[in-house]
């Protein structure tokens, strides 16, 4: 059969709150037209993350009432442990709350002022970590990673010879280790080739400095190593998750991507004496080592969350949904990220909206509008998240201006897909009358999360 569905049955079901437009424009008025600042009770569809908004299975429901709640040596610890190490082949695991609390472990740890840690795009955590630490967050994209309207395979690569010459620039000494984000979410969830892990792997390997992976989204990726490298094509994913992994040295984990949960994180290494430094640090701040800020149930959903995304009907599921709102947007003219990546469809906010100008946000602009036209909450990857301020204060802007539209796992329907499309086909013919946005009140980092915003009149 042609038809792919979705690989379950809904057993449980939550209502969604239906608005009228007005009701919606005082909705954004009050949150200050940032979608972060809305009550999720005014959304109709939530595309603002697939980050820990995913729906669970009977299972994992099931392992959250064999959780083991005790402190120390929980036995829910040693199942989310092997299963970590069954996938990752690290040696050291330690659980924490989130992806960022791994990361800000690692980064206190290795980071500080001279060091710079490059990656083929850090997410907007991961370089306020590496930031926050004093360091230097360097994006190492390829040029392909760059262009939009390209359609390529892997889009998410490092460029490894402006990593290689970046490593001989700065000096191997002040690298205390290199990351890849699998997928790139910031370069618009694009996938990482094999054979770009391995040639990043074989540098940082020549140089004596450790790769990391941030691997939130490993199994879409693995799923796309398995579509797009033939020599792939017949290898089951879990092994495909098995020979990245190989290449890296260690890795920081949000759970609430790729284990399928609502909470959850890791960082996983090899290096014994790191290992020690972080379980120390993390007792400081996420709690005991077996437990790192989460509770025994937690471990539980997230060793059989691990299990159930190497499915490969739902890998394929979850790529062709996504691939489907990108090919119909794509038939009506609307123009995105091109080819749709493996957890979001991102808008090209600024031909979408050539109009704006970049310093009055074209890509908050959508955001507002998808949600004015149809309670639609997507969120800016532009100038808002990734924009800085040169010393004169002009915007210094981000490379694109995107609209993400996430898709969280096992939530949507195809028919919520299809209002979803009709939506941003309508706020598409209807786009000259947009309007940008100006900053009114900002925090100096992850400003995106809690800036206010008014209309540019
Ligand atoms: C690539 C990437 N790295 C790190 C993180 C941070 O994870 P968390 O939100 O669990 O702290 C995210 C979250 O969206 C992400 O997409």
């Amino acid at each position: 059969m042609k038809t792919i569905i979705e690989p379950f049955k809904i057993k449980s079901v939550e209502p969604i709150k239906f608005t009228t437009e007005s009701e919606r424009e005082e909705a954004l008025k009050r949150a200050f037209y940032n979608p972060f600042l809305l009550r999720a009770e005014d959304v109709l569809i939530d595309l603002l993350t697939d980050s820990g908004t995913a729906a669970m299975s009977a299972e994992q429901w099931a392992g959250m009432m064999r959780g083991d709640e005790s402190y120390a040596g929980a036995r829910s610890f040693f199942r989310f442990e092997s299963k970590v190490r069954e996938l990752t082949g690290f040696a050291f695991v330690i659980p924490t709350h989130q992806g960022r609390a791994a990361e800000r472990i690692l980064f206190s740890l290795v980071g500080g002022k001279g060091k710079y840690i490059p990656n083929n795009s850090h997410f907007d955590t991961t370089r306020a970590n590496v930031e926050f630490s004093g360091a230097e967050a360097v994006d190492l994209p390829t040029s392909e990673g760059n262009d939009p309207d390209l359609i390529a395979d892997f889009k998410g690569n490092m460029d490894t010879k402006a990593l290689e010459s970046f490593i001989l620039s700065v000096g191997r000494a002040n690298i205390p280790l290199c990351m890849m984000t699998i997928t790139n979410n910031s370069g618009g969830g694009q996938p990482v080739s094999m054979q770009n892990i391995r040639t990043t792997s074989d540098i940082c390997r020549r140089h004596g400095i450790p790769l990391f992976l941030d691997a939130c989204r490993f199994a879409e990726n693995a799923y796309f190593i398995k579509k797009r490298e033939p020599e792939y094509h017949a290898m089951p994913v879990k092994m495909i998750v098995q020979e990245m992994f190989s290449y890296a040295d260690g890795a920081t984990m949000s759970a609430k991507k790729d284990a399928i949960v609502n909470m959850g994180g890791f960082l996983a290494l090899n290096d014994a004496d790191l290992a020690t430094r972080a379980r120390n640090l993390s007792i400081v701040t996420e709690g005991f080592p077996t437990y790192g800020g989460l509770a025994g149930r937690d471990l539980e959903a997230i060793a059989q969350g691990l299990d159930e995304v190497l499915d490969d009907h739902y890998l394929q599921y979850r790529l062709r949904s996504i691939e489907y709102v990108g090919e119909r947007l794509t038939a009506a003219g609307v123009p995105i990220l091109q080819p749709p990546g493996g957890h979001a469809i991102y808008l090209n906010a600024r031909k979408f909206l050539p109009h704006i100008p970049i310093h009055q946000y074209p890509g908050q602009a959508l955001v507002v509008e998808l949600f004015r036209v149809g309670g639609i909450r997507s969120v800016e990857i532009g100038s808002v998240m990734f924009g800085k301020y040169a010393p004169d204060g002009t915007l210094i802007p981000a490379r694109m201006e995107l609209v993400r539209l996430a898709i969280p796992r096992r939530v949507y329907t195809q028919s919520h897909m299809d209002y979803v499309i009709e939506v941003v086909v309508e706020v598409y013919r209807r786009r000259e009358e947009i309007q940008g946005y100006r900053i009114t009140e900002e925090a100096p980092m992850l400003r995106h999360f809690t800036a206010k915003f008014a209309p540019v009149s």
